[in-house]
């Protein structure tokens, strides 16, 4: 696990975006990213996805230089990688690069990467046998159940976020089960992993490809 972030991970607290956000009105989305915004009727839903969408275009940013209003994001609608983030320069032009967010326990993260990527949060908990057997393997669950007692939370939330990570790699999203995806399995793919510096009941985990089998 790492003590630290990488660089191009971009992690902000949900709160922090929206005090900003309403208390300064800045022009950090674009018009029908505005109208998007203005429908979401749940709170929670709102403020975590308008945290989403600053830390998309904070990491965005860093690649392109350009500014929040002109970065769009949107969502696919394609079959198979619904609800995908993908990037466009003023409504116009997909950028080549992937984007993934994640959000939760009062936290955003993005990236943006040129090969795909695939990002997730999560407060640690204590999943429930019935939860464990929907979404580890019976090899998953032996390795987790020989961790000690008091580790075992944070190593199965870990293994959680691995996979909700490599699930969003994959594009595939809703599409599989959890149980059937074993990123440990998948040579194509490498993580990175750790709690959040200033969060440490919080953890996090990328999916991004393997120099190799890059192009
Ligand atoms: C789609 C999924 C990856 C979202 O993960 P989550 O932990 O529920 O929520 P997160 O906040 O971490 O991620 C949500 C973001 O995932 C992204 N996302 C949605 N569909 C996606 C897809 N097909 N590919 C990649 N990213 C996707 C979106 O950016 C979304 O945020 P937004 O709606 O604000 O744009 C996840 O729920 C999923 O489907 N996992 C597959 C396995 C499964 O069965 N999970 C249920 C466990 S029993």
């Amino acid at each position: 696990m790492s003590d630290s972030l990488p660089e191009d991970l971009v992690t902000l607290s949900v709160d922090d975006v929206v005090r900003d956000f309403f208390a300064r009105q800045p022009r950090w989305l674009a018009p029908e990213e505005e109208t998007l915004r203005r429908s979401l009727g749940l709170k929670k839903r709102h403020d975590e996805w308008l945290a989403g969408r600053i830390a998309a275009k904070r990491a965005a940013q860093m690649f392109t230089g350009l500014p929040f209003r002109s970065l769009v994001i949107r969502r696919s609608v394609l079959e198979n990688n619904r609800g995908q983030p993908e990037l466009f320069v003023d409504g116009h032009t997909r950028l080549p690069g992937h984007l993934s967010i994640s959000h939760a326990a009062g936290y955003a993260a993005a990236s943006y990467t040129m090969g795909r990527v695939g990002v997730d949060l999560e407060r640690i908990f204590f999943p429930e046998a019935s939860l464990l057997e929907t979404a580890f393997s019976v090899e998953e669950r032996a390795r987790l159940s020989s961790v000690p007692d008091e580790r075992r939370a944070a190593a199965s939330t870990l293994a959680w976020c691995q996979k909700e990570a490599y699930a969003k790699w994959l594009g595939r999203g809703f599409a599989l089960p959890l149980v059937s995806l074993e990123p440990a399995l998948d040579p194509r793919v490498s993580f990175e992993q750790g709690a959040l510096p200033f969060a440490p009941e919080v953890l996090w985990a990328r999916a991004t490809e393997r120099e190799s089998s890059s192009p």
